[in-house]
């Protein structure tokens, strides 16, 4: 059996080599394809492989048909919305996500970015604190629960909506759940985006909704770029002079923004949330797990589609 990781943004070696051991260990056989640029060196490199571990890198239909042998994917990492799942279930290929692995450092992220925004880009001016502020975690997953742990020794005050969450799972971290995305955006002095990307959330995160943030409010974003209304929020951040955005996820009209909303807009180069040594040892070894309990044992746990 061979197994390929495929990954336009690497994995720390340490990493690599950890998933190495796992699929010797299993008498399986490692490719390697790391920072490629064309679409044509994944679909060769996937021809004869029998499992494949991505990260945010696109499995679409046109992948899945050139890997004859493919049995599975794993996405090591949590959102899923980069890999076409229909074509794979007609191909019997599945595919797994690997689950909380890498939460606690995008979680960490989501502090990097608040503070740089609140301390106003290091400016050397006179910033605000994030002792006593409403901090809103939209979404209660793996990610938005290690924010919440974060954010209670800065001393905030826990806020969250999740749509399919319950209000008691989320009350017995100590953080106040809320009836609706607008209650959330209403009381928050920050709102930290967990939502994934679905026909449901693809740019939701719109102007009338970020119309109903406090003064001087911050948005956080390490979740996924679909889910902002890119013109809109341009929109409303021009006419909201107090308003910050922080994002993790570069978007499309990244340098119009960067030109007109200077001082309050602020994009990484690349997304960098899950980029850690320890969070790509924990969700690439995961991957790796899974894939050698799949091909020998027929598990299915964190099969998605
Ligand atoms: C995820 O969904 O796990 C994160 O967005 C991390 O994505 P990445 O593996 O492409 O950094």
């Amino acid at each position: 059996m061979k197994v390929l990781i495929a990954t336009d943004k690497p994995f720390a070696k340490i990493a690599v080599d950890g998933i190495r051991k796992e699929i010797e260990a299993a008498g399986f056989e490692l490719a390697l394809l790391e920072k490629y640029t064309e679409k044509q060196q994944l679909l060769d490199a996937v021809a004869n492989v029998d499992a494949v571990i991505i990260r945010s890198d696109i499995v679409d239909a046109e992948v899945i048909t050139a890997a004859k042998n493919l049995k599975i994917v794993v996405r090591a990492g949590a959102g899923y919305d980069n890999v076409d799942l229909a074509a794979a279930s007609d191909a019997g290929v599945c595919v797994m996500n690997t689950p909380g692995q890498n939460a606690n450092a995008v979680a960490e992220l989501v502090f990097g970015l608040l503070i740089y925004a609140i301390r106003g880009m290091f400016d050397g001016g006179s910033g605000t604190e994030l002792k006593g502020k409403k901090l809103g975690i939209h979404a209660y997953g793996n990610v938005g629960c290690n924010v919440a742990r974060i954010a209670k020794g800065f001393g905030m005050e826990l806020l969250a909506f999740d749509a399919f969450c319950s209000d008691e799972k989320i009350a017995a971290d100590g953080v106040t759940p809320v009836k609706s995305v607008q209650e959330l955006y209403e009381k928050s002095d920050i709102v930290s985006l967990h939502i994934p990307a679905t026909p449901e959330t693809k740019q939701s995160i719109n102007k009338s909704l970020l119309s109903l943030l406090p003064k001087g409010a911050v948005l956080i974003n390490t979740a996924r770029k679909e889910v902002i209304n890119e013109t809109e929020i341009l929109e409303f951040m021009q006419e909201r002079t107090d308003f910050k955005y922080m994002t993790d996820i570069m978007p499309g009209n990244h340098q119009e923004m960067q030109t007109k909303l200077q001082g309050r807009y602020f994009a990484t180069p690349k997304k960098m949330g899950a980029q850690t040594s320890e969070a790509n040892i924990n969700a690439g070894i995961a991957a790796a797990q899974q894939i050698v309990d799949f091909l020998k044992n027929g598990n299915r746990r964190f099969q998605v589609n």
